[in-house]
């Protein structure tokens, strides 16, 4: 570990040192504009849509697609991406439900534009309500993410365009191509100019995976049918070697502290003036009357004078789902942001920001449908705590579900994440104890530690050598002052660390396991769902038996889009976690709706099987499709995580960023340093204009445009949208920032937290708007190493490569 990191205060071992900020809350910390309202410049911009390629709108049906029944309806014109999918007839109601309100909950954007070119774009669905306005309009992203939103829609149809291509070709010649239409013997479809060999050449898609775009609404999961951007998350090479990370320069650790001294001092001239000048401001930090003042003034100063000055990157104010893509309110502040009011507009973002692994924040499709009618059976809450009122039997059987899931004999949920952590370890230590902690573990476990009035030790983050060494110093020395041997030893231990996006060395930590006999509790909040083949968490991952671990804790936030958490081990421990964890015993246990959520989604996954066994894990009210229940969607979405993770850290890194973590991360934390290009990272990414030259950002007509962004504008699906220049394809983008005391001081970061839902362009579109403000604000410190630095378009286009990299070898 590079030495500058090793003044990290979390070693000091403080609850709030790791968690303590708004940035590590599970739901996404998602953006506002800077610029509080769109000029009359920019609705300019929004009106200049290419209207006299939208008057044709032809209705096209196809039977490329090999769900039946599925039909595209397209606004002709010249491929311009108004599409709208069509259920198999057959499908169960599940599907049908999902594909009902897959125009409703599209972009707002996409709805505003397609309703007056598609009459089969409109819709009852309640999140109608958002697209009743157009979304406000960020500087010179507006027409940007409109098109590349959109061109998730238009990506689709080419995808069925493509494979209606490969099935002429099949059927030897019964289909015939001109003029950009390809017909079939069930109908047309429109192949946008541009698209010819290249889509030909391609392999066909998959219609019957997760990622059809027939069942599943794009804005909440993206459409990425090609079966070559995905992966397999596994390693089952023995101990994991550190992940390459690499120093920054001299001066960008030494301007990184001049920065914050010079914010420090700045800030305690302030103060000292205005607890002069304007007393009335420090009440809640001076004595009064006898009472000592309430807030400790260290906090508040980092409050006031620094994490202020960031305030609007933090708490953004969403609505909606916050799947692949997440609206915003959008707000402004006129007083430094002492406040903020809602503006009334929205902006529709690609969500880089959200524990969403798997796309399963989703307000469509089986599970949600499953949701729904828990709802109408079971109603809202389960009205009380389950040693009080009793257990529902979707307790009984979400537990014996996880308990299959992660291979353990018996599990108990509970209705918090962060309580099952910190009530279940006073559940199972107590003084005498000795808990081994490694420095970077969640706070949940922080706390939970020091409830149990065990003794506490932390070794060095993920370093098995200080671990051996800690081991071998409290076993040989015992107890303090007795030197009697522990009662008990527990190692505590995250499975993927969400700050680091570092992995635990599991054959490491079970090696030593077996040497010095400790118990293992392994918190896999980050890592269920997420890592692993069968994205069953480490042991999954490694290829390591779950029976080696003792416990084994998880959240349900992340990958299962619910809440909550279980605990998992041998059935005596569960038994005793069951009677003394304090969550369990007078906390409210978790309501029927999350719990269908938790087994549906699980069972997704997991491919809980069709005979009647298998099935008898699942409430009678909750019908899974069969891509769900023979768990080919789970693996398509595991595979897609697996590729969006490695694809985007590889990337980073080969476009000269400082990354850290392994590769197989879904969390891939980008190194900021200095505290002023956090605010600046952020707001850039999401007023993408702010790093093109200012000629290109506030185009107010037409004549404004170069020809060959008219070209792309007029028609999307050309040659020219096809290989973006980079002035229209800029969605606004939401990231998480986060400083200390959530990391080291110095090692400010944003938080890339890559999902299922994403397709492989939005993270093209990542990699692009990182490149660009990575470039303008000079955080490109890295060498691209091992090997040399890439161009962005190398990365783009070697992605394949990327993902497929050992991390090791030069390229
Ligand atoms: C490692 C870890 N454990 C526990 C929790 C708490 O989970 P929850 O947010 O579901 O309460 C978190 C939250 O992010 C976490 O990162």
């Amino acid at each position: 570990m590079p030495s500058w990191r090793r003044s990290s205060n979390r070693s000091s071992g403080s609850a709030s040192g790791s968690t303590g900020t708004p940035t590590d809350s599970p739901s996404p910390s998602a953006g506002t504009s800077v610029t509080s309202s769109p000029s009359p410049s920019m609705r300019k911009r929004w009106s200049l849509t290419p209207s006299k390629n939208r008057e044709a709108a032809t209705e096209l049906a196809t039977s490329a697609s090999p769900s039946p029944g599925s039909r595209i309806v397209s606004a002709a014109g010249k491929g311009v991406p108004t599409v709208s999918v069509s259920p198999p007839e057959a499908a169960n109601d599940a599907t049908s439900n999902s594909t009902d309100s897959n125009d409703s909950s599209s972009p707002s954007h996409q709805r505003g534009r397609s309703s007056k070119d598609s009459p089969s774009s409109s819709s009852s669905s309640p999140s109608d309500e958002l697209g009743s306005q157009p979304p406000s309009m960020t500087t010179g992203s507006t027409s940007a993410s409109i098109e590349s939103l959109e061109s998730i829609q238009d990506l689709h149809q080419r995808s069925v365009a493509k494979a209606a291509l490969i099935a002429a070709a099949a059927s030897g010649g019964t289909n015939k191509l001109s003029g950009g239409v390809l017909s079939t013997p069930a109908g047309n479809v429109v192949i946008g100019a541009g698209l010819g060999a290249a889509a030909a050449a391609e392999a066909p898609t998959s219609h019957s995976s997760s990622a059809d775009g027939s069942t599943l609404v794009h804005s909440e999961f993206g459409y990425c049918a090609n079966p070559a951007f995905r992966y397999e998350s596994s390693h089952k090479n023995g101990s994991l070697p550190s992940p390459h990370e690499e120093e920054p320069p001299y001066y960008t650790v030494l301007t990184t502290y001049l920065s914050y001294a010079i914010l420090i001092v700045v800030g305690h001239i302030r103060d000292f003036l205005e607890k002069r000048f304007y007393p009335s401001t420090f009440t809640h930090l001076v004595e009064i009357n006898g009472y000592a003042p309430l807030n400790s003034d260290f906090d508040s100063f980092y409050t006031r004078r620094l994490k202020h000055r960031l305030e609007d990157c933090f708490a953004r104010p969403v609505t909606g789902v916050c799947g692949r893509t997440v609206t915003l309110l959008d707000r402004t502040s006129q007083n430094a942001f002492d406040t903020f009011e809602l503006t009334g507009e929205k902006t529709r973002c690609l969500n880089v920001s959200a524990y969403n692994y798997l796309g399963f924040a989703q307000s469509h499709g089986a599970c949600a449908d499953a949701v729904e009618r828990c709802l109408n059976t079971y109603g809202v809450s389960s009205y009380g705590s389950r040693l009080g009122v009793g257990a529902l039997d979707l307790q009984a059987q979400a537990e014996k579900l996880v308990a299959q899931f992660v291979g353990k004999q018996d599990c108990c949920v509970v209705s918090m994440g962060f309580a099952t952590n910190s009530t279940t370890i006073p559940a199972i230590a107590g003084p005498g104890a000795l808990i081994i902690s490694d420095e970077y573990n969640h706070s949940s476990i922080r706390f939970g530690a020091r409830l149990t009035g065990a003794a506490i030790r932390q070794y060095k983050h993920n370093d098995m050598e200080d671990l051996e060494h800690l081991l071998r110093e409290c076993i040989s020395q015992g107890m303090p002052r007795t030197h009697r041997p522990w009662k008990k030893i527990f190692l505590m231990v995250e499975g993927l660390y969400s700050m680091e996006g570092t992995l635990v060395n599991l054959p490491k930590v079970l090696e030593l396991k077996d040497r010095y006999k400790f118990y293992l509790y392994i918190d896999e909040a980050h890592s269920i769902g997420a890592i692993g083949p069968r994205g069953r968490g480490v042991c999954d991952y490694f290829g390591v038996d779950p029976a080696r671990v003792d416990i084994l804790m998880g959240t349900f936030t992340k990958s299962f889009g619910a809440a909550g958490g279980y605990i998992c081990g041998d059935k005596s421990i569960i038994d005793r976690v069951r009677l003394a964890n304090h969550a369990n015993v007078y906390g409210e246990t978790l309501s029927p709706p999350v719990l269908t959520q938790i087994i549906s989604s699980m069972a997704g996954i997991m491919g809980v099987g069709n005979a009647a066994h298998e099935m008898a894990l699942l409430p009678s009210f909750v019908h899974l499709p069969p891509r769900l229940l023979d768990g080919s969607e789970g693996r398509e979405r595991l595979r897609r995580l697996a590729f969006n993770a490695r694809y985007l850290s590889s990337g980073l890194r080969k476009l000269g960023f400082i990354v850290y973590g392994h590769r197989d991360s879904p969390i891939v934390p980008l190194l900021i340093f200095n505290p002023a290009k956090m605010q600046m990272f952020s707001r850039m990414m999401l007023d993408r204009s702010s790093s093109v030259p200012p000629s290109r950002r506030l185009a107010a007509s037409e004549k404004d445009l170069s020809s060959r962004e008219l070209a792309r504008l007029n028609d999307p699906a050309s040659a020219e949208a096809l290989h973006d220049d980079g002035t229209f394809s800029r969605p606004p983008i939401v990231v998480v920032v986060v400083a200390y005391p959530a990391t080291p001081l110095i090692s400010s970061r944003v938080r890339f937290c890559v999902s299922a839902s994403h397709t492989k362009s939005d993270i093209d579109d990542v990699l692009r708007a990182s490149d660009e403000i990575g470039e303008a604000l000079h955080m490109k410190i890295g060498t691209g190493a091992p090997g040399r630095r890439w161009t962005i378009d190398e990365v783009t286009s070697r992605s394949l490569e990327l993902v497929h990299w050992n991390g090791t070898d030069a390229i």
